[in-house]
């Protein structure tokens, strides 16, 4: 059996070789690098995509959640309301602006921030709702919208983890004022280096974007209204997200039927007594970055695996309002004992879209064995 990996970019190179190969050296040789014709060709592929008007294409995921606040005027004196079960790049992004996270518990059949919670948290200092569809599954954006809208929130989407993700039928990042997506490697549609986008379909928020990614510069150069960052996405990654991102319907239709698969051999190993499978009832257009399990006995189990060469992780071991980075905001244990649960019960199994059925009865089977 060939050896598992946590995500399998070497075969996924091998189905696009010829088309990035192509595509690179185009690039090469016309010495064009910095937001020229690959960057604008992926925006507007990307838009058309997600069914927004504009996408704005930047350096990394953590800059377009950093960037959409910005975009925003998001600081000082605002409160910022998001979950406490992602990465730390989520509230990293609100406090950098200078504004505050207040982190609402999640719903442990989802591990989505919890929409029955969300009008709780809400003040005269809440600016925006930021929820994070988390491991490739979507928040609940009906009951988001509406709160945004009964109380005049903005909503910034944490896409981070679900290019391709739909809810009710419509693409995660184009129900916010704004979406942010990261093509890290690992994610659904991943570049071979670090880039990110943001999706809106307000024009003013996409002219300001494109300034704030480019040192706030405007129509004039060298002249500058607003501080800006360096964040542009380069013209070799956006060559390599054209041609990669004509697969990701096909990837991410091979991540479900592997999530399918491993939904049938859990079920059928007997082990339902010791782990849940929260997959099994997934409703969503779901698009498997992860595949979570839940267990009292997650720290043998994950042991147990990679001692047999299995790349089981957890996402993520310690919540959010717990990161000694976040100290100052001070949350405590037990305030959230939702997350703090999952946190200690939750295990990944490898999931990619070359994950064969026999490397799924071989991980299936230890877990049959541990238990
Ligand atoms: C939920 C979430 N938000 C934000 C980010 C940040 O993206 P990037 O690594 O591209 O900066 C990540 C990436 O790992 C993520 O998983």
């Amino acid at each position: 059996m060939k050896k598992i990996v946590p995500v399998d970019l070497a075969a996924e190179y091998k189905e696009i070789k010829s088309g990035i190969q192509t595509r690179l050296a185009r690039v090469l040789k016309s010495g064009r690098f910095i937001l020229d014709r690959e960057v604008m060709s992926l925006e507007s592929s990307f838009a058309r995509l997600i069914g927004t008007q504009f996408a704005v294409a930047v350096a990394s995921g953590s800059d377009a959640l950093l960037l959409s606040l910005m975009a925003l005027g998001i600081g000082k004196g605002d409160e910022v309301i998001t979950t406490p079960l992602s990465f730390i790049a989520t509230p990293a992004a609100i406090v950098r602006v200078g504004a505050r996270p207040v982190f609402v518990d999640i719903d442990p059949r989802t591990f989505q921030i919890d929409p029955a919670k969300i009008e709780g948290a809400i003040t005269q200092k809440t600016k925006a709702i930021l929820p994070v569809h988390l491991y490739g599954s979507p928040a609940d954006m009906t009951v988001i919208g509406k709160l945004a809208q009964k109380h005049g929130l903005t909503v910034i989407e944490d896409c981070a983890q679900s290019t391709g993700a739909k809810w009710k039928g419509r693409m995660t990042g184009s129900f916010g004022q704004l979406g942010a997506f990261s093509f890290y490697p690992t994610k659904t549609l991943g570049a071979f280096g670090d880039g990110g986008m943001i999706t809106t379909d307000q024009a003013k928020l996409n002219t300001l974007l494109r300034s704030l990614r480019n040192q706030g510069t405007g129509n004039t150069p060298y002249h500058h209204e607003k501080i800006g960052l360096n964040s542009r996405l380069d013209e070799l990654q956006a060559a390599i997200l054209n041609v990669k991102i004509k697969r990701l319907s096909h990837w991410n239709s091979k991540r479900r039927a592997v999530a399918k698969q491993y939904n049938h051999l859990l079920e059928q190993s007997g082990v339902n007594g010791s782990i849940e499978v929260p997959a099994r009832y997934c409703k969503t257009d779901h698009v498997f970055h992860q595949y979570p399990i839940l267990t009292d006995r997650r720290d043998a189990l994950l042991r147990y695996l990679r001692k047999h060469h299995v790349p089981a992780n957890v996402y993520y071991p310690t919540p959010l309002h717990l990161q000694p980075c976040l100290k100052h905001l001070g949350y405590h244990e037990g305030d959230l004992p939702e997350v703090e649960k999952v946190c200690e019960r939750i295990l990944h199994l490898p999931i990619h879209p070359y994950l064969s059925v026999s490397q799924q009865q071989f991980i299936v089977g230890l877990v049959k064995k541990f238990f």
